[in-house]
C-alpha cells in the first residue's frame, strides 16, 4: 500500500518504518526541515532503540517532505502530529487542525482513509476532524473518503517491539472500507484487533494511560507509606503483583511518571471531565502524588545535607526513562528546578538526552560521564532507571549522599544511600 505519515516524531517515525518494513512505501510529512532532511538520508530523527537499522533497511521505500503539495495518492494517512498540554492541563489540538487543514487542501481523487493516530479526547474525529475534512473538501466522509481513529500503545524505547507485536490493535472505524483497509494492513502483525466506534477507540487510549498512572502513583503512595514503617515495598508490590486480577507491571515505586504521554493525557482527560462538570477525583488525586515524588527526593537530600546553597549536586539521567532521549516531563526537570532555586550547583549527566535538556536549561553543567558528574559533588540523585548506574563509583564525591529516585543502584557499601520509598 502507499502510505502518508504526517508527523515524523516517536509515533509517526516508527509507525511509517515498522508499515515500510512490511512492504508499503512511506511517505513522511513534517514540519521540521531538520528532521525531513536526516529522514531522506536515513538517519533517524529521534532515538529508539532498532530504528537506524530499519530506516536504512527499508531506505527504497521510504521518502520524506515538508512539503503537503507533495502529499502522494494514498491508500492510508496517518495523523501523527503532537497533542500537547495547554498551561491550564487542557489539550491542544492546533497541530491536528493544521495537519487536516493541509490534508484537506492537498488530498488526491483516489479514495483514502485519514487516520488519527494522535491521542485525542473522544469525539474529537467526529466532531472536529470530519467537519474539517469535508468543509475544506466538499467531500462526504464515509463516501468519498474513509475516517478512522488507531490509538497507539508503544512505549518509548521499546516502540519498535511494542508496533510489530502489540497487545492488541484498536481500529475505530466510521465506515467499513476504512475498517477493512486498516485490518489487511494491520494483518501480518498478528495481534488480537478490536474494532470500536471512533470515539470509543479515543477513549480506550485514554482510559488506558490513565488506569497505568494510576496504578504507579498508587505503587507510590504505598511506597512513601511502606518507607515510614520500614517495609520493602518492592517485596509488598511482588506480593500484590502475583494477583492475577493486578498484575505485575507498572507496580514500582519511584520517583514518579513523566514522558510525552502520561501527564498530559490524565491532564487532558480532567480538564475535559472539569468542562462537563464530571470531577475526576482519582486522577487529581494521581497527579498530585506523582507531582509530590520529585520533591520528596531534595527533601531527602536536604535531610542529609541541610541547606543546599551552593552544594554541589548529580542529577544522573535526564531522559523521562531509560532506551529514550525524551526529556518531556521528565521527572528531573522539577528537581532541577528545585535545586536551582535552592541556589545548588548542578552537574547532570545522561547517556543520551543531554542534547534535548540543553533545550530547556541551558545553563546548567552538563558532563561527559556519571564519574565527571560525581566529582566533588556533595549529593547525588538518581532520576533514570540506565543501566549504567546500576554499577557507579561514588568514591570520588566530596560527601557520598546518594539518593535512588528508581531503585537502581546496586553498590550500596560506603555511602550513604536511601531510596525515595524504600
Ligand atoms: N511518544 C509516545 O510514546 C506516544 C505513544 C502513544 C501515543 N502518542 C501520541 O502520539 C502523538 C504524537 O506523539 P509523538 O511523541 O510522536 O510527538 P512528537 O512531538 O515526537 O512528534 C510530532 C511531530 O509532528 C510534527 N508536526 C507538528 N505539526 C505538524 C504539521 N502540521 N504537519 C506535519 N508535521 C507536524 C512535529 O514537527 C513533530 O516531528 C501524540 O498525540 C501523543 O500523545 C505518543
Amino acid at each position: 500500500m502507499n502510505i502518508s505519515v504526517i508527523g515524523a516524531g516517536y509515533v509517526g517515525m516508527i509507525t511509517g518504518v515498522c508499515f515500510a518494513d512490511r512492504g508499503n512505501k512511506v511517505t513522511f510529512i513534517d514540519v521540521d526541515r531538520g528532521k525531513v532532511d536526516k529522514i531522506n538520508n536515513l538517519l533517524p530523527p529521534i532515538y529508539e532503540e532498532g530504528l537506524e537499522e530499519m530506516l536504512k533497511r527499508n531506505g527504497g521505500k521510504i521518502d520524506a517532505t515538508d512539503d503537503y503539495a507533495r502529499l502522494p495518492d494514498s491508500d492510508a494517512i496517518f495523523i501523527c502530529v503532537g497533542t500537547p498540554s495547554r498551561k491550564d492541563g487542557s489539550i491542544n489540538l492546533d497541530y491536528v487542525k493544521e495537519a487536516v487543514r493541509n490534508i484537506g487542501e492537498h488530498m488526491g481523487d483516489k479514495w483514502s482513509v485519514i487516520v488519527v493516530k494522535s491521542t485525542v479526547l473522544p469525539g474529537t474525529t467526529e466532531g472536529v476532524v470530519i467537519p474539517m475534512l469535508e468543509k475544506i473538501t466538499g467531500k462526504k466522509a464515509g463516501i468519498d473518503f474513509g475516517i478512522s481513529m488507531n490509538p497507539e500503545f508503544l512505549r518509548e524505547g521499546k516502540a519498535i517491539y511494542d508496533f510489530e507485536h502489540p497487545d492488541r490493535i484498536v481500529i475505530g472505524s466510521y465506515d467499513r472500507k476504512s475498517e477493512e483497509l486498516l485490518r489487511s494492513l494491520y494483518a501480518p502483525f498478528n495481534a488480537p484487533l478490536l474494532v470500536t466506534t471512533p470515539t470509543t477507540a479515543e477513549m480506550i487510549k485514554y482510559a488506558s494511560n490513565s488506569f497505568l498512572a494510576t496504578k504507579i502513583s498508587f505503587a507510590n503512595e504505598i511506597g512513601n507509606l511502606c518507607k515510614k514503617l520500614g517495609i520493602d515495598t518492592y517485596d509488598v508490590m511482588k506480593g500484590v503483583g502475583m494477583d492475577h486480577r493486578i498484575s505485575p507491571y507498572f507496580l514500582n515505586s519511584g520517583a514518579g511518571f513523566g514522558g510525552s504521554c502520561f501527564p498530559k493525557d490524565v491532564r487532558a482527560l480532567i480538564s475535559a471531565g472539569e468542562t462537563m462538570g464530571n470531577d475526576m477525583d482519582i486522577l487529581r488525586a494521581v497527579m498530585n502524588v506523582n507531582d509530590r515524588q520529585p520533591i520528596r527526593m531534595i527533601e531527602l537530600l536536604e535531610k542529609h545535607l541541610g541547606n543546599l546553597e551552593r552544594k554541589k549536586v548529580a542529577v544522573l539521567g535526564l531522559a523521562f526513562k531509560a532506551g529514550t532521549d525524551d526529556v518531556r516531563e521528565s521527572r528531573s526537570i522539577p528537581v532541577m528546578e528545585k535545586l536551582m532555586e535552592e541556589n545548588a550547583k548542578i552537574s547532570a549527566y545522561d547517556p543520551l538526552a543531554m542534547e534535548n535538556m540543553k533545550k530547556i536549561f541551558g545553563s546548567i553543567e552538563y558532563c561527559q560521564s556519571a564519574e565527571d558528574a560525581l566529582r566533588d559533588a556533595d549529593g547525588c540523585l538518581i532520576m533514570t532507571d540506565w543501566d549504567e548506574f546500576s554499577r557507579l563509583d561514588f568514591d570520588a564525591m566530596k560527601k557520598a549522599v546518594v539518593i535512588d529516585g528508581r531503585r537502581v543502584v546496586e553498590n550500596r557499601e560506603g555511602i550513604i544511600y536511601e531510596g525515595i520509598c524504600w
